[in-house]
């Protein structure tokens, strides 16, 4: 039997404008990861079973576009396998589905390195090599994916991103103070292909408006990493809501997403805003941590609609960057 898991991450800033070659900036939320496990099976063929998907089927009966089947034959293709062997493949994800933490990149993640090492291929297994393969199964899902899910889940690291050709860049940056950041659900599942697909049509509708609110997240970005780097968190935080605002601008904030950032602000913390492709999913709020504290208590992420909990209910798991 082999095991491997990935993470789920955070957009801290820059989300949408990354797709057209803006600086964004993300981390990975280790205390919420995907699973996989794959055995020997002695009935033949290959089972796949994804409790959090309803997913329970044979490998040949899966639909091109399913997301464990695709991994499977992405990687048996990426490493000129004929044939694969009898396996039963199980996936299971502490990630919310569809809410801007980045699961389907860690559930692909997690498959291609549990399935790889169990079929003697671990020296292919580099951070660089898991990232580019998780991609090109995000391309499948996504239509045009910036790279920044893949690459902070499978380096599991902060990143500071830029998408351009012939190779993304990915700096490693800084950081002076740690900063502690209340992941919030609204509970409303959202589509990223649906999402991004619909900026793609409004920036198309209107170039120049959409292009003057990307450059001011670029911008927002430049300044949040010197400020990351000079240990400003007041000034992180003050950038993570003008960001905000500006995801409000190109549509992808909702009503929930705004109430959970309001909630927060109101609540005393420095910065809120959506994270991911928005119209649903998750919030972060950057928190003051008190002495002493840990990292995990002070930052929850609360299932469900609506309100923010330091305690949280059940489910939980939260986030402290702690970037070097
Ligand atoms: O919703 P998520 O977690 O898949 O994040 C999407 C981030 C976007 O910037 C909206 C899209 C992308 O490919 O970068």
């Amino acid at each position: 039997m082999t095991t491997a898991t990935a993470p789920g991450k955070i957009i801290l800033f820059g989300e949408h404008a990354v797709v057209y070659g803006q600086p964004a900036i993300a981390a990975p939320l280790s205390q919420v990861r995907a699973t996989a496990v794959v055995e020997n099976s002695p009935a033949p063929g290959i089972r796949l079973i994804a409790p959090d998907l309803g997913t329970d089927m044979l490998l040949d009966h899966a639909a091109p576009d399913d997301a464990v089947a695709a991994v499977v034959r992405h990687l048996q293709a990426a490493a000129s396998l004929t044939q694969l062997p009898d396996l039963t493949i199980t996936v299971s994800s502490q990630i919310p589905i569809a809410g801007g933490l980045g699961s389907g990149a860690a559930i692909t993640a997690a498959v291609i390195r549990a399935l790889a090492a169990h079929l003697g291929l671990a020296h292919l297994l580099s951070a660089a090599w898991v990232s580019d393969q998780t991609y090109e199964i995000e391309k499948i899902h996504h239509g045009t994916p910036s790279g920044i899910d893949n690459t902070v889940v499978a380096y599991e690291r902060p990143v500071y991103f830029v998408r351009q050709q012939p190779c993304n860049r990915v700096e490693p940056f800084a950081v002076a103070r740690p900063l502690r950041l209340l992941v919030a659900d609204t509970g409303v599942s959202s589509s990223t292909k649906i999402v991004v697909g619909d900026v793609r049509r409004q920036w198309q509708a209107n170039p120049t408006v959409f292009d003057a609110i990307f450059a001011g997240c670029g911008r927002i970005v430049a300044a949040a990493r010197q400020a990351v780097e000079a240990g400003d968190v007041e000034k992180v935080g003050r950038l993570m809501t003008e960001n905000h605002t500006l995801l409000q601008q190109m549509t992808v904030s909702c009503a929930e997403l705004d109430d959970l950032v309001a909630a927060a602000l109101a609540a005393g913390a420095l910065g809120a805003k959506l994270s991911g492709a928005g119209r649903g999913g998750n919030m972060i709020a950057l928190v003051e941590g008190e002495e002493g504290e840990t990292a995990v208590s002070a930052s929850t992420i609360v299932p469900g609609k609506g309100g923010i909990s330091s305690q949280g209910t059940n489910g939980t798991a939260g986030v402290s960057l702690n970037w070097h």
